[in-house]
């Protein structure tokens, strides 16, 4: 296929907005002689956990590492059972390997792409020990269900907020609601540091991972610099290194505090999406549920294959003749090589996996929501 003349940049499925304020708090932290996690970090994190309301916050290296430490911080381990969405970034179930356990995975809701309560509830065995629900696209998952579920087993509930820093179900916040929650600020996310997570809930959860974070030390640099000798520490547990720098952390402050304009901006661009894209053929739209405010992290379609289209090749003619980037989220993890002895057939998640496709959906986009409108409409009609 060849490239349309005079066509307009290429659109990538993503891209961050970062501003004055950002560029300003970086250069002060890079100026002030404090650079790791310090009196930024700490901002951050009470930013955070004020915002959701919840006990404690930490601040961390990245989404993966707060998956990990929460389930370090949960005591999940050899024999343990964590029951997991396979429609996710390999992520969650990869840090439930390395801790020894296993991940099961259940199936999907065909409407919301989000963990299925009554698939979930069949999954459980006497080695259950969690729930890890994933807000899939920034629609919270039917957190109420799964909250008593997990209650009523006497499992912990893990939320994986990667995709919904400002997203609410009847009220209630996404990353409000189980034990601990983890958000991840990489560089395609709703808010960005670049590479960054946030672990958040319960606060004895919190403060053993904060331990566990910071090489199982009883305190941080920040807090011995200027009291007492930093060599003065403590290692009452083998920890791990996650912290959050400072230079991240100012980013972020900033980041977080956009997250209303950005959701609103988002939601705009859902809206014209909605509006103008019902009704192609085989196309079908996302649905928002009833009482959700929704994070529209994705604008995730799906495509139906015909003899002569396939979502691989929609995605190719965006890209290849309209200069339109998109995005699959996700290859099924139980389908991954290091996965597949697992055996699992999950028909809802392969379904959905072989048709979805992410649009372009971010504050960045100005005129270019018309362009993917357009786009789609010539290369759908
Ligand atoms: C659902 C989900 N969980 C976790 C992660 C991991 O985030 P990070 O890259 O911050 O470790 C991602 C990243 O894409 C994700 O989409």
């Amino acid at each position: 296929m060849s490239a349309v003349a005079d066509q307009p940049p290429f659109l990538p499925w993503n891209r961050p907005s970062i501003g004055p304020e950002e560029e300003q708090e970086v250069l002060e932290t890079l100026r002030s002689g404090w650079l790791t996690a310090g009196p930024k970090a700490a901002r951050f994190e009470q930013v955070v956990r004020d915002d959701l309301g919840v006990e404690d916050a930490f601040a961390v290296s990245s989404c993966t590492a707060a998956l990990h430490l929460a389930l370090l911080a949960g005591g999940i381990g050899p024999g343990a059972e964590v029951i997991t969405p396979s429609f996710t970034f390999c992520a969650a179930p990869n840090t439930v390997l390395q801790v020894g356990a296993d991940p099961v995975f259940a199936d999907i809701d065909p409407t919301s792409l989000n963990l299925d309560p009554a698939r979930t509830a069949e999954a459980i065995t006497g080695r259950t020990r969690a729930i890890m629900v994933m807000h899939y696209g920034g629609q919270p998952a039917d957190l109420a269900t799964f909250r008593k579920l997990a209650d009523d087993h006497g499992l912990l509930l893990f939320e994986d907020a990667a995709h919904a820093l400002y997203a609410r179900r009847d009220g209630v916040r996404a990353g409000s609601v189980g034990d601990l929650a983890v958000f991840s600020f990489y560089a395609n996310k709703v808010v960005t540091t670049g590479e960054g997570g946030m672990l958040a809930g319960r606060g004895d959860l919190v403060q053993r991972a904060r331990l566990l974070g910071r090489h199982g030390i009883d305190s941080s640099v920040w807090q011995r610099h200027g009291t007492r000798s930093t060599a003065a520490y403590e290692v009452t547990v083998p920890g791990l290194k996650y912290t959050m720098p400072d230079i991240t952390a100012a980013v972020g402050i900033h980041q977080w505090a956009k997250l209303p304009a950005f959701t609103e901006a988002r939601a705009r661009i859902a809206a014209a999406y909605d509006q103008e894209l019902a009704g192609l053929p085989g196309l079908h739209l996302p649905v928002v549920e009833a009482g959700v405010e929704h994070g529209r992290f994705l604008y995730p379609v799906l495509i139906d294959p015909t003899s002569d289209r396939s979502r691989d090749s929609v995605a190719e003619a965006l890209r290849e003749v309209h200069g339109v980037g998109t995005s699959m989220h996700f290859q099924p993890v139980h389908r991954l090589a290091a996965y597949r002895h697992i055996g699992c057939h999950l028909p809802v998640t392969e379904h959905a996996a072989a048709r979805q496709l992410s649009l372009p959906c971010y504050p960045a986009m100005t005129d270019d929501v018309r362009r993917v409108i357009g786009a789609l409409h010539t290369v759908l009609s």
